[in-house]
């Protein structure tokens, strides 16, 4: 049968889209080299489903051993996971960012031409739109106004997938733009573990609702949102999994497009917001500060979803509170 390759399968994003493609009966090459995720992973993705993969440790951006992956699998798309993701870090680190997600990304679509694989799903985020001008975000909005090189790798690799789809239409391409995915799988074995201090919000507070942070520091409370909060489309990554599912299955029915979808809920929580849902969620105190505005940040942004829904039949099903309950879920095994 014919096989997806997912690269990155064994990080946050990864590993729970892994677990809904092998529930919907795929077969999967999976491919990663843990520099932001445990091979234990791989273990739980297996108890969770009652399935089994393929399974190759590597760097995605490995030409001789990718080919190597394309000779001994069918495979006949490819979605890619694999990137680093932190926005502070890549600041520092522009050039391994530079490097790891778009040459890795090159690497990659330059092999899958070679043995003709044509279908590609990419792991694109909100990030692109920058500053939104409107809100709700339409995929027509304008993009580019990235201001970490973490955002503007997403961005290239945007620009070079339409570049490719223009040269050769017999490509089919799915960008999603993710907005802020969060939760667990609510088995609890699999969810979001960042290595040293969270940057981003949820994991932030699930580690001060642990004991294990002291205080959350809100970045913020002037902005021009109901609470002065920043506001943003909070996403169960359950849901966000799923949403490739359905990906995959229009690259496979349709043929031959390029298409971008956000994948959000289409609503807007605030920081506060957040705080206030996880303590009443687990009934668990989550002590926090006002701190000044972090640099970078926007005061909202959510998706508009409707372009999902309408043409891959994507819906959010998850709420806030199963998103709270299910980071927590997820924490409180980590404490053990
Ligand atoms: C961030 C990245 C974005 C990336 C996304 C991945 C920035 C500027 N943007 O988005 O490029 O795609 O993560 O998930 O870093 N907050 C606090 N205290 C904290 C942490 C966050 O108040 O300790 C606030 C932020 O100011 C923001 C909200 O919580 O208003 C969400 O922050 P975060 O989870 O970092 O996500 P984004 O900034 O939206």
């Amino acid at each position: 049968m014919k096989k997806i390759l997912i690269t990155g399968g064994a990080g946050y994003i990864g590993s729970h889209t892994c677990v809904e493609l092998l529930n919907a009966g795929r077969d999967l090459v999976i491919i990663d080299n843990f520099s932001n995720s445990k091979p234990e992973v791989l273990d739980n993705i297996r108890k969770i489903t009652g399935k089994d993969f393929v399974f190759y440790e590597m760097d995605y951006s490995d030409r001789d051993k990718l080919q190597k992956v394309f000779e001994e699998n069918d495979i006949d798309s490819v979605i890619n996971f694999a990137g680093y993701k932190a926005v502070g870090e890549s600041v520092e680190k522009p050039i391994e960012y530079y490097t790891n997600n778009v040459s890795g990304a090159l690497v990659l679509l330059d092999t899958m031409r070679k043995y003709n694989v044509k279908k590609f799903v990419f792991s694109s985020s909100a990030t692109v739109y920058g500053d939104p001008e409107v809100v709700p975000i339409t995929e027509d909005a304008k993009v580019g106004g990235t201001t970490n090189p973490y955002g503007t790798t997403k961005y290239v690799i945007e620009l070079i997938l339409k570049d490719l789809y223009k040269s050769d239409n017999t490509w089919d391409i799915v960008i999603l733009r993710y907005f802020n995915p969060v939760g667990a799988h609510e088995s609890g074995l699999i969810g979001e573990n960042p290595q040293g201090i969270p940057n981003n919000l949820m994991p932030y507070i699930a580690q001060v609702a642990s004991g294990k942070l002291e205080k959350l520091s809100v970045f913020g409370n002037d902005y021009d949102t109901k609470d002065g909060t920043g506001v943003r489309d909070y996403i169960h990554v359950v849901d966000l999994a799923k949403g490739h599912v359905r990906a995959i299955e229009k690259a496979d029915k349709e043929g031959n497009g390029l298409y971008i979808y956000n994948l959000g809920t289409g609503v807007g929580y605030s920081v506060l917001d957040m705080v206030n849902a996880f303590e009443k969620a687990n009934n668990i105190e989550v002590p926090y500060k006002i701190a000044p505005r972090r640099a970078g940040d926007i005061a909202t942004c959510y998706a508009d979803p409707t372009k999902a829904e309408n043409e891959i039949g994507f819906k959010a099903e998850k709420n806030l509170e199963d998103m709270c309950k299910d980071t927590w879920n997820f924490q409180k095994k980590l404490i053990k």
